[in-house]
């Protein structure tokens, strides 16, 4: 696939990063498993360069651990998507939202990072980053142009993620990209909820997208990843020289399963979109529940952001539910047929799970007075989990 820039995401998703005549025609990119790569001739090892991609034209493969055809591959699917320079990969997408900062990190560093951020964030930057010297200050996740007046000259990093993962605000990314291009500060993102595909952050001028591939790109719940697209080469060199630093290192049978995942994601994702938001306007007319935080609701606070920014939504949003106690709250969602308990989201398949804001917040304060439940919508009939609902909120009410 020659030239990316004229083909839409919806046919990158399914061509980008396979290159077949390579590969006896073969249309997915082979396994290769390796560690040693044997050289043939000792200037060729000795003038062995790391690093590569098929898209860069730098294709050479030199260890196991700095990748092969199967990594460059999905790193050039994920270049392709994110409109990037280049992508690296990482083992989980908590290993991806921390190299961001990682990359920066040094004593005295200063980061901003919302207040509302995936919780194992704020306990990296509360703990390992302070740890070596960086300070690391919570914003409110509403703060837009706002955050000009906290930016320092120290200021390495400003994260976002939109929306919260939990309670689902919205960031104005468009401000807060604009005060930090003023004092010359990198803006990193979460991308996971727009998963590279309703979002597109640096076309907007974030020069970091993060992703837990494990979500949707994955798909099927079954494989860990995470990547970093970098807005350009001087970037990604940066994130790279880091992750190299610790020797981060992905399998390529988990490439595989993820850029298998790929090629479908797009499809998947409508169908989250339009399950997610039936099952959303259902829930609002519920008595039962108090609120929808799902930003594609004309009654979510930050809809027109969503609107401004996004292309669509995928499965993933929070209710917040009055439960009489905690013996019902659990009857409603251990009943449930289709909904599983357990963490992550972006499979195929529904969850639920109760969720604290008010535990993980410092700059603003959570005041809801409900239960969070955040829901996973999948790839079920959404009629059927719309029934799954209702039985789940039969056994709320006792009955
Ligand atoms: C918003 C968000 N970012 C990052 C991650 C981390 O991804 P992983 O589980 O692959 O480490 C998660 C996981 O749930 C998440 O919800």
């Amino acid at each position: 696939m020659a030239n990316h820039k004229k083909f839409s995401d919806d046919t990158l998703a399914v061509h980008a990063g396979r290159h077949p005549q390579d590969n006896f025609g073969v249309v997915n990119p082979p396994v290769y498993h390796a560690s040693t790569i044997l050289h043939p001739t000792l200037d060729s090892w000795e003038g062995r360069k790391v690093g590569g991609s098929h898209k860069s034209g730098r294709h050479s493969i030199t260890y196991g651990r700095h990748g092969t055809p199967t990594q460059f591959a999905l790193r050039d699917a994920l270049t392709a998507l994110e409109g990037a320079a280049d992508t690296e990969l990482l083992p989980s997408g908590m290993a991806a939202c921390g190299l961001c900062f990682l990359a920066f990190a040094e004593p005295g560093a200063h980061f901003l990072i919302p207040d509302n951020v995936y919780e194992p964030v704020r306990k990296m930057a509360l703990g390992h980053l302070t740890q070596l010297g960086c300070v690391s200050e919570f914003y409110d996740p509403a703060i837009g142009s706002g955050i000009a007046d906290l930016i320092r000259p120290e200021t390495k990093l400003i994260w976002t993620e939109a929306p919260g993962s939990l309670t689902f605000e919205m960031q104005d990314l468009p401000a807060i990209v604009k005060a930090a291009k003023e004092k010359d500060v990198i803006v990193g993102i979460d991308n996971t909820w727009g998963a590279g595909y309703f979002l597109k952050p640096l076309q907007m001028g974030i020069d970091l997208s993060a992703h837990a591939l494990t979500k949707y790109p994955c798909g099927h719940s079954d494989t860990m990843m995470g990547s970093i697209s970098c807005a350009t080469d001087a970037l990604f060199a940066k994130i790279q020289v880091a992750s190299r630093a610790y020797g981060n290192s992905v399998s390529p049978d988990d490439c595989y399963l993820v850029q298998r995942g790929l090629r479908t994601m797009p499809t998947r994702l409508h169908r989250h979109f339009e399950s997610g938001l039936k099952i959303a306007q259902w829930l609002e007319q519920r008595p039962e529940v108090s609120r929808v935080m799902h930003p594609g609701l004309e009654s979510h606070p930050g809809h027109a952001i969503w609107k401004r920014d996004f292309t669509g939504a995928c499965g993933l949003f929070s209710i917040l539910v009055d439960a009489p106690d905690r013996d019902r709250l659990a009857a409603m969602i251990e009943g449930y047929d289709l909904f599983g308990i357990g963490a992550s989201w972006g499979g195929f398949e529904s969850l639920a799970v109760t969720s604290y804001p008010k535990r993980a917040r410092t700059a603003t304060t959570w005041e809801e007075t409900g239960q969070v439940v955040r829901l996973h919508i999948g790839l079920e009939s959404p009629d059927d989990l719309i029934a799954d609902l209702e039985a789940g909120f039969e056994r709320l009410a006792g009955h």
